[in-house]
Parts: structure tokens; sequence; C-alpha cells
């Protein structure tokens, strides 16, 4: 057999890093390099980098299986849990710190950090994107990456700038989905209660939603986002409380297709007109 070399590991990696894997999902490691039908015991022992000093190429014992026990009260689902934590959250920090202690998504074991939100509750807007980024993980805070300066540039162009407090922002999701890859149904149908609560502890008098995925969600819509987008619509919280929201483009979208950026300049003076009114 040909011996794996470590520039020959380093190669794989990085071929598999090209192809757009940044995560590591399983818990525990697999040694790939195996031959197929090997025993894994028979190679585990010849490549043990420490061998026992008393027993030559012995590898170290494995720990021991533990069954794990039988809870004695099953806990609520993970939706149950949401909607109870994000009941329960009587002002924003209490809603960051429920959120940070919610263990109900494995979004969270591949996420670095909580995106929670930014700039200023007390400006009366809110908008509300998709999910973090590669850059707002790491830096937990939301749009700060490329769709992000953009949407700044947007909203400052009708002068609303974030570090003058002219809005607040967050996200449907406040974890970062592996890969970038589109939050799925129950992902967002889990974190609903947190959003809804969210909106209703930051009272805000206007939300702009960020394209299909916070429009859809928001709105209970099937409707694509180039239909929801340039109207003004309510989302509506189970209580009945409601909120005008207008839907719009996602940057993320308008730095792929830069033709659209003129419906969004409309979209903008639509939410221009109604701050001014
Ligand atoms: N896209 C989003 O929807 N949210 C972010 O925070 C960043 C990019």
């Amino acid at each position: 057999m040909e011996a794996v070399t470590p520039e020959a590991l380093l190669a794989a990696l990085r071929l598999q890093i090209d192809w757009g894997a940044d995560e590591a999902l399983d818990a525990a490691p697999l040694d790939r390099t195996r031959p197929a039908g090997r025993p894994e015991s028979a190679d585990a022992a010849a490549a043990a980098p420490f061998p026992d000093a008393t027993s030559p190429g012995a590898r170290p014992p494995r720990p021991a299986l533990v069954t794990p026990r039988r809870a004695a009260i099953a806990a609520p689902p993970a939706a149950s849990r949401a909607a109870a934590l994000a009941a329960a959250a009587d002002s924003l920090p209490a809603l960051r710190e429920a959120m940070a202690r919610f263990d109900g998504s494995p979004l969270r074991e591949t996420a670095t950090n909580l995106v929670f939100a930014d700039g200023a509750p007390e400006s009366g807007l809110m908008l509300i994107g998709e999910a973090p980024g590669g850059d707002e993980d790491r830096q937990g805070r939301p749009f700060v990456g490329v769709s992000g300066q953009l949407l700044d540039r947007m909203l400052a162009s009708i002068g609303l700038r974030r570090e003058a407090g002219g809005f607040y922002i967050t996200n449907i999701l406040p974890f970062r989905p592996p890969g970038n890859r589109t939050p799925t149904d129950a992902e967002i149908t889990l974190f609903l209660p947190f959003v809804l609560r969210h909106i209703a502890l930051a009272r805000p008098r206007h939300l702009v939603l960020l394209g299909g995925v916070a429009a859809k969600s928001l709105l209970r819509s099937r409707e694509g986002i180039t239909r929801l987008r340039g109207r003004w619509h309510e989302v509506t919280a189970e209580d009945g409380q409601a909120w005008p929201a207008l839907a719009t483009l996602h940057p993320a979208y308008l730095l792929r297709t830069p033709s659209a950026k003129r419906e969004a300049w409309r979209d903008l003076l639509l939410l221009q007109r109604r701050l001014a009114s």
C-alpha cells in the first residue's frame, strides 16, 4: 500500500476546503485512510503514535461505553422550549441570554457565536434578514460582511446610519447555517417565537423584511419576494399585536443581480416617505 504522507493528507484537506466544505460535522474523527475491509483495530494498533512502553504496539484502552440513563421526565420538545423561553424574556438582554442558553438546535453546535442584533432598538425601525454568514458568525454581529456593507450604504443614502442609531437589525436565525445554506422550514419555525418576541420587546414603529426568508416567514405567505416587495404589509403576533412591515430585496441578491437595485431603490424611497410622514 502507498504510504499516506502528511503532505497528501494536507492536500486532501485543501481540496475539501476548495470544494466548499467549511465545517467538520462529525463529533468523532473517522479514519478515511484505512483500506476498505481492514478492521480498525489492526490499523490503529499499527499507527498508534505513542505505544505503551510495557506492551509495544498496544493501543490505549478504549473508554468504556456509557449507556445513558433514561431521564425520569422527558424534556419538552425543542419547539415548546423555544416558545416558553421566548415568552419568559422580559427585556432584550434577557431574550439574548435565553437564546444563548437554548440548546434545541444543532446550528448552535456548528456556529462560532450567537448573532443577536445590532444598532439602536429605540430608533423605531427594525430590519430583519435571513441568517448570519461567515463574517457575522465570527464577529457575533448581523450584516457586517459585504452584503451588510451594501445595506449600510443603501440606508445611508436615505439618511439612516447604523453607527448614528438610525436603525436596529437582526435575522430570522441567530446562528449561521453551515456553508451559508438556506435555512430549512424547520429551523425557521423553531426560531420564530424568538423573532416575534424580539420584535415585541424592541417595539419598532416599522419593520423592513430583507429577502424571501424573512418576508415569507413573518408574513406567513407562500408568495415569492418579487411579489411581496415594494408594499407595506402587517406582521402579526399570536396575541394580536401588529407591526407595519415593508418587504424588500435582500442585499446579497442585489450583489448577485445589480440590475435589481432599481427596485430596491424604489423600496427605499417608500420607506423614507413613510418615516417622514
Ligand atoms: N445575510 C443575512 O441575512 N444576515 C446577515 O447577518 C448577513 C448576511
